[in-house]
């Protein structure tokens, strides 16, 4: 059984866009979904589908990540296949256009799981990624207001982070994930990130750490969105996979998941699951989290995670 979820992001989503991101999430399940009817593997179709939302300055992630404190964009990806566990990941690359690719050759190419900063650089140049800016015009604009207000006192992002979301929505708008299911029966999750706005240059937030920000097993593969910190102190996408391993749906398993979050951390978060048998689920405690998926039988992408008096 084939299948393959994406989300766009777990947050407010103020300001909406929504059918335009509900299309490219439609159009990354189509192309990951492709790679698997053509016979490729559930990692494949996971790149495939990330590099779409990765190419879209809609998502915070690729072109249109977020940036720090420092007016940097330093982004983190990661890949994990559940038949191996094996793992590969990334975290404060800059001036890379697609992040999860350099994750899987992380995976591919390397005895590694995590490479970081420079030295994730080095290795992407070896490898062949060209320089690339992924800063658009648009993020540098709210870069430049945000840290205005920072400088004149008015929020300090991490010690009052609840806030400063409540009045910036757009601070949480767009990770982007994906997990798929192949013929084989071979699960991947992958995810992608700019992070946060205004983090601290070196920060690392969920999306690159196993467990926390993805997760895969020969049963089940998840992927989470939201803030970073919290989700990494739930171990968040491996909760949901053992949830799916105890016999639950993966809707249910999602659900559960993020009530642990609800009832631990208070953070906001979201999750997207599939299970051995191409059976997908997902949750969120927030205003909305854009998703879309595609299984065998279906002609179409459905999507959902949208406020209805959005659409
Ligand atoms: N979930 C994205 C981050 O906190 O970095």
């Amino acid at each position: 059984m084939k299948a393959i979820i994406v989300h766009g992001g777990a947050g407010r989503h103020r300001g909406g866009r929504f059918r335009e991101k509900l299309d490219v999430l439609r159009e990354a399940a189509s192309r990951g979904f492709e790679t698997l009817k053509k016979g490729g593997d559930s990692v494949r179709a996971c790149e495939e589908a990330i590099k779409c939302l990765e190419d879209s300055p809609l998502f915070n992630a690729g072109t249109g990540s977020v940036l720090t404190l420092d007016g940097r964009c330093e982004m983190d990806a990661s890949i994990m296949r559940g038949d191996t566990y094996e793992i590969g990941a990334v975290a404060g690359v800059e001036r890379v256009k697609n992040p999860i690719s350099l994750a899987i050759k992380v995976m591919e190419e390397t005895d590694h799981v995590l490479l970081m900063g420079e030295g994730a650089m080095k290795f992407a140049r070896l490898m062949g990624f060209e320089e690339y800016d992924p800063i658009t015009e648009e993020r540098r604009r709210q870069w430049e207001e945000l840290k205005k207000e920072f400088l004149e006192g008015k929020e300090t992002p991490w010690n009052r982070i609840r806030s400063l979301i409540k009045r910036y929505p757009e601070l949480l708008a767009g990770t982007v994930g994906c997990v798929a299911i192949d013929d084989r029966g071979v699960i991947a999750a992958g995810s992608s990130t700019g992070g946060v706005f205004l983090k601290l240059f070196g920060r690392v937030g969920d999306t690159p750490i196993p467990g926390a920000g993805i997760y895969a097993t020969p049963h089940a593969g998840a992927t989470a969105t939201g803030i970073g910190e919290g989700i990494i102190r739930t171990g968040l996408s491996r909760t949901a996979c053992s949830f799916i391993r105890s016999g639950i749906s993966p809707m249910k398993a999602a659900e559960a998941a993020i009530d642990l979050v609800d009832n631990t951390v208070k953070t906001s978060a979201g999750v997207i699951a599939i299970d051995a048998q191409g059976n997908v689920g997902f949750a969120y405690n927030t205003r909305a989290m854009p998703i879309a998926f595609m299984k065998d039988g279906m002609d179409s992408p459905e999507t959902g995670g949208v406020p209805p008096d959005e659409m």
